[in-house]
C-alpha cells in the first residue's frame, strides 16, 4: 500500500513538472497504472480518445485485447503495470513527435526505476524505438532484448507489436497472440539468472 501511495505522489508531482505540449490539447494526464510491485512493466505509445477521457491507460479497444492476452497467460491487468510513453494524448491520435517524447520521458523513466520491473514489454515501435532506436519491430518482435542502459534498472526488454495495429489486421494478430505466450517462459529465465 505504501509503493501505490508513493507512486501516486509521482504522478502528481509531474503533473505539475510534466512540460509536453500536449497538456493544452489533452482533457488530463493519462499515467501509467496498474500493481507497483508487478515483475513486468508494459509500454504503449500514447492516450487515445478512451483514454482521455477517464484518465486511464488501455481501456478502450486495444486494452480489451490486451487484457484478453493477459488473461491467456494467467494475469489479470490489476496484477501488472501499463504505461505510456506519452502522458497526454495527441490530436485525432496522430503520432507523437520527437518533443513530446522528450518531455514525457523522465515521467516514464522514474516510474520505470521505481517500480524496477524484472521485464519491460513494448507494445509498438514508438515505445521500442525510444529505447532501442535502430531496431524495427518486424525484425525484433518477440525477441528478449538484453541491454544495461545507465538510467534505468531493467535490463531485459521484450518488443511485440502494439494490440491496436494488430486488432483488425489477422496476420498481425495471430504473430502478437503467439509471441504475447513467451512471457511466461521469458520471465522464468530471467528470474533463474537473477
Ligand atoms: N494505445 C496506447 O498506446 N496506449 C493507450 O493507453 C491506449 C491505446
Amino acid at each position: 500500500m505504501e509503493k501505490v501511495e508513493a507512486l501516486k505522489q509521482i504522478h502528481e508531482k509531474w503533473f505539475v513538472d510534466c512540460k509536453c505540449e500536449l497538456k493544452k490539447t489533452a482533457t488530463q494526464p493519462v499515467p501509467g497504472n496498474g500493481n507497483p510491485e508487478s515483475l513486468i512493466v508494459f509500454i504503449g505509445e500514447a492516450p487515445g480518445k478512451s483514454e482521455d477521457a477517464p484518465g486511464i491507460p488501455f481501456v478502450g479497444a486495444a486494452g480489451k485485447f490486451l487484457a484478453e492476452m493477459l488473461e491467456n497467460i494467467g494475469l489479470k491487468r490489476e496484477e501488472i503495470y501499463i504505461t505510456n510513453i506519452l502522458k497526454y494524448r495527441p490530436p485525432n491520435n496522430r503520432d507523437p513527435l520527437p518533443e513530446e517524447k522528450d518531455a514525457c520521458r523522465e515521467w516514464l523513466h522514474e516510474e520505470l526505476n521505481f517500480i524496477k520491473p524484472k521485464l519491460i514489454v513494448f507494445l509498438g515501435r514508438h515505445s521500442m524505438n525510444d529505447f532501442f532506436p535502430t531496431e524495427t519491430i518486424s525484425n525484433v518482435h518477440g525477441k528478449l532484448l538484453i541491454k544495461k542502459f545507465k538510467n534505468i534498472e531493467t535490463k531485459y526488454f521484450l518488443p511485440l507489436y502494439h494490440p491496436a495495429a494488430a486488432l483488425y489486421n489477422g496476420g498481425m494478430r495471430e504473430t502478437l497472440m503467439e509471441d504475447f505466450k513467451k512471457i511466461p517462459k521469458i520471465l522464468e529465465k530471467i528470474e533463474k539468472e537473477n
